[in-house]
């Protein structure tokens, strides 16, 4: 339908590129605009209201409407509306959230970084890493390994440890020196017959190989998410991690823990790392660190990648890296509010009760549904993959599009749905998300599945 024209869709279409988008598709269909927000709800410009069932990016913790986090942003801007920190300038927001962050860090770190993104603390995470080893005079260990769907941005280093071909495809990438090992991912990574531990030895023992076959003096770092997210919401087995960091140990390489979805209390715990058994070196998060009313991101690294740097730096004067932007006092004064407002609200307490709760109707409702192969999660993060077959695991053909057009019809029904890889649809709600809106939100999904296994059965896509 062609929009009315000057409406703000019509102009959208003239005028704007949209990320993550087919721009063909969107030249013919056009945007949904959201025009406000309140709780865990927002509303279009035609007033139709969604459930927002992945908090926009996951991102949008505290829901669309706290007050708290408007007063503390309005009161930043009148006191210090900008300063920044090169060049050793400072300023209070910069300095209480630092120490907020070292405060709750799942293991002992040293110093705080800011960046306005994922991606950009992820790129300043590998550059950190580099320039240590270059410092430190082990200018050959340089190389990367992440893993086949984990996802950590799209500017250029990040795009290279993201394992995704769509971030890969026509962008030339990844950069040389980049690595992906298998996923963690039982349910269609594992031999027959054989038992999640297992699983899990054989990744730890295929990346032990992977570094041997590189070099371990050319491997600096590992990366990953404690749950994989944009890559279909994937949780590894739990002996995963105690295995990959016994191999890291014995090589002498860096962990890398991304923690921008899976942070402030997102897998019931405060950390996606306390979830997994992670003791990371270098820990990345952003998103529900403001609970995204305004763009930061943080890199914590320990004392010894610390010390990497420091000796860098005062070798050449300088550390020759930040952004303009780089601890931001407006978005700093929001994000310490907002983690004043989890310790206020005990929001790890509610996550562990209504989390539980979400967990619990997912599999209930959904794990027997002819098109769901697996129901998987924890605390307020979930994934329900689609099948072509239950039976076999075997996905829909990616030109079906089934999980997009279950989103199409989940907004017809009052909820904003994320399809990721294998129509793997994702579940990550605000965190204040009470237990009654759990349930409608599971109601418009519920009703929106039904939908589409009638296509699905119309069109003959499915084996049942
Ligand atoms: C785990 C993870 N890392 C990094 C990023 C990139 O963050 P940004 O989009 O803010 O650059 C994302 C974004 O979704 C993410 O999920």
């Amino acid at each position: 339908m062609t929009p009315p024209r000057n409406s703000t869709a019509a102009r959208d279409i003239a005028y704007a590129l949209h990320p993550y988008t087919d721009h063909k598709a969107h030249l013919q269909n056009g945007p949904v605009v959201i025009s406000r927000g309140k709780g865990v709800r927002v509303w279009d410009d035609q007033g139709k209201e969604y459930i927002e069932s992945v908090a926009g990016l996951w991102c949008a913790s505290l829901g669309f409407d706290n007050e708290r986090l408007v007063q503390a942003a309005a009161e930043q801007m009148r006191k210090l509306p900008f300063y920044h920190a090169f060049t050793a300038k400072s300023h209070e927001p910069l300095v209480d959230l630092s120490e907020m962050l070292i405060e709750r860090a799942p293991s002992p770190m040293s110093k705080v970084f800011f960046a306005n993104s994922g991606s950009e603390a992820n790129d300043s995470a590998i550059k950190m890493i580099w320039y240590m080893n270059n410092a430190i005079g082990r200018p050959e260990k340089k190389k990367i390994f992440a893993r086949l769907k984990g996802y950590h941005g799209i500017t250029l280093a990040a795009a290279s440890l993201t394992g995704l071909p769509a971030n890969h495809k026509l962008f030339d990438l990844p950069l040389p020196g980049f690595h992906h090992v298998s996923t963690p991912h039982h349910y269609h990574g594992a031999l027959p017959g054989e038992s999640e531990e297992d699983f899990a030895t054989r990744l730890a023992q295929e990346l032990d190989e992977a570094i041997i076959k590189e070099g371990p003096e050319t491997v600096a770092a590992f990366w990953a998410e404690p749950i994989m997210g944009a890559g279909g919401v994937i949780l590894p087995p739990a002996t995963y991690f105690p295995k990959i960091q016994a191999v890291l140990r014995k090589h002498d390489v860096l962990f890398v823990v991304d923690e921008v979805i899976c942070g402030f209390w997102r897998t019931g715990n405060y950390w996606g790392s306390q979830t997994l058994g992670i003791q990371p070196d270098i820990l990345v998060c952003a998103k529900a660190l403001s609970a995204s009313y305004l763009p930061i991101s943080a890199v914590l690294v320990n004392e010894r990648v610390f010390q990497g740097i420091a000796e860098g730096s005062s070798s050449i004067g300088t550390w020759g890296h930040g952004f303009t932007y780089s601890g931001h006092p407006v978005p700093a004064a929001v994000a310490i509010e907002t983690l004043k407002i989890y310790d206020e609200m005990g929001i790890g307490a509610h996550v562990g009760q209504v989390g539980a709760h979400m967990q619990k109707q997912l599999r209930a409702r959904f794990a027997d549904h002819p098109l769901v192969g697996e129901v998987r999660g924890t605390g307020l993060i979930a994934g329900v993959e689609l099948v072509a077959d239950k039976a076999t695991k075997k996905n829909f053909d990616p030109a079906q599009k089934v999980g997009i057009r279950l989103t199409k019809i989940g907004e017809q029904n009052g909820i904003i749905l994320r399809s990721m890889t294998n129509d793997s649809i994702g579940f990550s709600p605000p965190l204040i998300i009470t237990e009654e809106e759990v349930d409608e939100m599971l109601n418009r999904f519920a009703k929106s599945l039904d939908e589409i296994a009638v296509t699905v059965r119309r069109e003959s896509l499915a084996a049942v």
